[in-house]
């Protein structure tokens, strides 16, 4: 096991970016860099090659303003708020509209353009990386200042864990995702359209034409988004159904089958030609499954370039909009409390 770290490139203030890489005892490896906690690469031993999981982008400058959040922590608030606004505690506060009228993945200020303080530690679980940042009161027009610590694991069990723990002084709503786009076959061979998802959920979260939350959580039973029994990606993704016609395929909220006290199995992707498969455990309540609808040819690292369906998102979170759902778990975060959550990405190859 190993953590080894080097020059990645400079932001455009010109500010140092480097690039961490923890390897297990396994010999799997991933990358991250101290801007947005960005994942730039995962890497599988597979016989004598090393399949990397993960889309990513090629320099800092790519990164930058990086419209598909490619490999990034993604924070206060990660997916859509209605209206670009919330009322908390009698305030109304307003967001920046980024996506037409709403709010997306906290607007033009995002965490994956941001600088973290990092520390690494070698831990009886593996190779560990911590980010730590203070977010100012007002920060992409949210209350308070969050002291966030984002820590990833690489456990010699092949798992990347990923804790967030934040703390704020005064009421906020808070949802961090990890923005990961993943592809079993390796991140240049294609689509995922063949890879099998599971997914512990009985119902998502209806949303409109905008991918805002109607309110209405919907049963999967004898939709397409029943992923209950294990089924490729692309086996229903193309069905004569609103919600996946109106968001070009698969970006919507599940409403998880976990308990939210322990971390549970929320789903798992499977790539069964090349024999890699990734459960996901959560103790959060939602799931976005985002398959990668928008992407059109995107320059990515090494020169690849890829097309839609090339990868699939597991963006744990509270459901989209719930700051302006009374019927949605709540994702205010009390002042002075411990906002403490953790995924885990478990490979099995
Ligand atoms: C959203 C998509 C969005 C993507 C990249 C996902 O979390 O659900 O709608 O296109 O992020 O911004």
């Amino acid at each position: 096991m190993s953590i080894t770290s080097k020059e990645f490139g400079k932001t455009n203030n010109g500010e140092k970016v480097t690039a961490y890489t923890l390897t297990n005892k396994n010999g799997m490896e991933v990358t991250f860099l101290d801007f947005g906690a960005i994942m730039t690469s995962l890497l599988i031993p597979k016989g004598d090659k090393k399949i990397d999981v993960v889309c990513g982008r090629e320099t800092v400058q790519d990164y930058t303003g990086d419209g598909t959040y490619f490999g990034s922590v993604v924070g206060r608030y990660c997916n859509r708020i209605g209206g670009a606004a919330f009322t908390l505690n009698g305030v109304e506060y307003k967001l920046d509209k980024n996506d037409g009228e709403n709010c997306l993945h906290s607007g033009f200020s995002p965490y994956n353009n941001m600088m973290y303080e990092v520390e690494t530690n070698e831990t009886p679980d593996g190779p560990s990386i911590e980010f730590s940042r203070l977010s100012p009161d007002m920060e992409q027009g949210f209350p308070g200042k969050l002291d966030l610590t984002i820590t990833f694991t690489l456990t010699n069990d092949n798992e990347v864990v990923f804790e967030t723990l934040a703390v704020g002084d005064k009421d906020t709503p808070v949802s961090i995702t990890d923005h990961a786009y993943f592809n079993l076959a390796g991140h240049d061979s294609g689509t995922i359209l063949d890879q099998v998802l599971y997914l512990n959920a009985d119902a998502f979260t209806l949303t409109d034409a905008a991918s805002i939350p109607t309110g209405e959580i919907v049963d999967v039973t004898g939709t397409p988004m029943d992923f209950r029994t294990p089924k490729p990606i692309g086996q229903d993704i193309k069905a004569d159904y609103q919600p996946l016609l109106d968001a070009g395929g698969y970006d919507h909220n599940w409403c998880l089958n976990v308990s939210g006290k322990d971390v549970e199995l929320a789903a798992s992707l499977e790539d069964k030609k090349g024999g890699v498969k990734m459960e996901v455990y959560t103790d959060l309540p939602g799931l976005q499954i985002y398959t990668g609808n928008f992407l059109d040819g995107d320059a990515g690292k090494g020169g690849v370039k890829y097309p839609r369906n090339a990868a699939c998102c597991f963006e744990t979170q509270f459901y989209p909009d719930s700051v302006n759902h009374d019927n949605f778990p709540s994702c205010i975060l009390k002042a002075g409390e411990k906002y403490e959550y953790t995924t885990i990405y478990k490979f099995i190859f």
